[in-house]
């Protein structure tokens, strides 16, 4: 369906925990968050219902994000369900790594049709500063793994810090010998992603540059998402990136999202109190809930206004309740 200003919307992200094996800087403080209260959190039967319902309104990609959505029992069963529902074209999981390795099988079986890893460094002290993990190793091969066993959609997402040069050379290196595809996201100033600096798009690339060689654009959509690609020298992979500030696509946007206590986000940088958990629990049925949806979507906000200062509406959650 469109909304009031005409965009397409069909993809909707659901974040299914609000917990995490990280506690990335820019995400998390070191010593976490305050969970959301079992009750709160979307029983899986409620997600399949919002999936099915939102079907019936033109969404045909779904994402499962989390906090980190491995660490949910159950989530393989989850996509399997979803990847199920007729009209339904892609599933995809945005997952840390940690534990992906061990997952892979079931994922692939489950019909997952891409996975995207985050991945700040290759260096194991600076990741271990990042994330606050030893977890590097089981990262990598997570990311190995999922190549081999031929996961259609393998891609890297790197937040570029300032100053760590070497960081994200390193992992751009990653898509020169495996057709992944690494994209660079800029940082956005939500939670606590406003205590860092973030490094523009022109700047990546021409650091890239001096490094890896020349970056050519090419005009490919690689998935759902706003990341625009270059090309590279004898890389298999693609190099991408998502600028949501210094290159703002909200006049293409195309996605919702769905916290884990069942709020409706048709904004990132909006707060949201649409809460389609609470609709289904006071017994809506389904016509009920594909309006309730439809309405919430229609009035999806033009852009996030990230620098406007005077933004009432301004989300103040952190990104591990949102899911990224
Ligand atoms: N800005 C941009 N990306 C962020 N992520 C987490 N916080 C931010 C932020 N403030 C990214 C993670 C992960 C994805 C889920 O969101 O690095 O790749
Ligand atoms: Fe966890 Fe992702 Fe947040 Fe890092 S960015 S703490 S991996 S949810």
């Amino acid at each position: 369906m469109q909304d009031q200003y005409g965009r397409k919307i069909e993809y909707l992200r659901i974040s299914v925990t609000d917990k995490c094996n990280f506690r990335c800087v820019y995400c998390m403080p070191e010593d976490g968050v305050e969970y959301i209260e079992h009750e709160e959190v979307m029983r899986f039967e409620e997600v399949l219902r919002v999936c099915r319902c939102a079907v019936q309104l033109g969404i045909h990609e779904i994402k499962i994000t989390g906090g980190e959505p491995l660490v949910r029992h159950g989530v393989c069963d989850l996509i399997r369900q979803i990847s199920a529902i007729d009209g339904i074209d892609s599933v995809t999981l945005t997952t840390n790594g940690y534990l992906l390795r061990q997952y892979l099988p079931q994922l692939k079986s489950a019909g997952v049709t891409g996975i995207n890893v985050s991945l700040d460094t290759l260096d194991p002290q600076h990741f271990h500063q990042i994330t606050r993990n030893d977890g590097l190793s089981e990262v990598l091969a997570g990311i190995k793994e999922a190549v081999s066993i031929g996961i259609p959609s393998v891609k890297i997402n790197c937040v570029p810090m300032r100053g760590n040069q070497d960081d994200f050379v390193g992992v751009a290196m990653l898509a020169k010998d495996a057709p992944v595809h690494v994209r660079f996201i800029e940082l956005m100033p939500i939670g606590m992603g406003q205590e860092f600096d973030r490094i523009s798009q022109e700047q990546m690339i021409e650091n890239l540059e001096a490094r890896i060689g020349k970056l050519i654009p090419v005009q490919e959509h690689l998935g759902n998402g706003p990341a625009v690609y270059y090309k590279a020298d004898g890389f298999l992979g693609r190099i991408g990136f998502i600028s949501a500030i210094s290159h703002e696509f909200c006049q293409d946007c195309n996605r919702i999202r769905m916290t884990v206590d069942g709020y409706l986000k048709l904004c990132l940088n909006y707060s949201s109190h649409i809460n389609v958990r609470d609709y289904i629990r006071s017994g809506a049925t389904d016509e009920e809930l594909e309006h309730f949806l439809k309405a919430a979507i229609y009035g999806k906000p033009r852009h996030h206004g990230f620098l406007e200062k005077n933004n009432a509406e301004k989300e103040s959650r952190k990104m591990v309740e949102i899911g990224g």
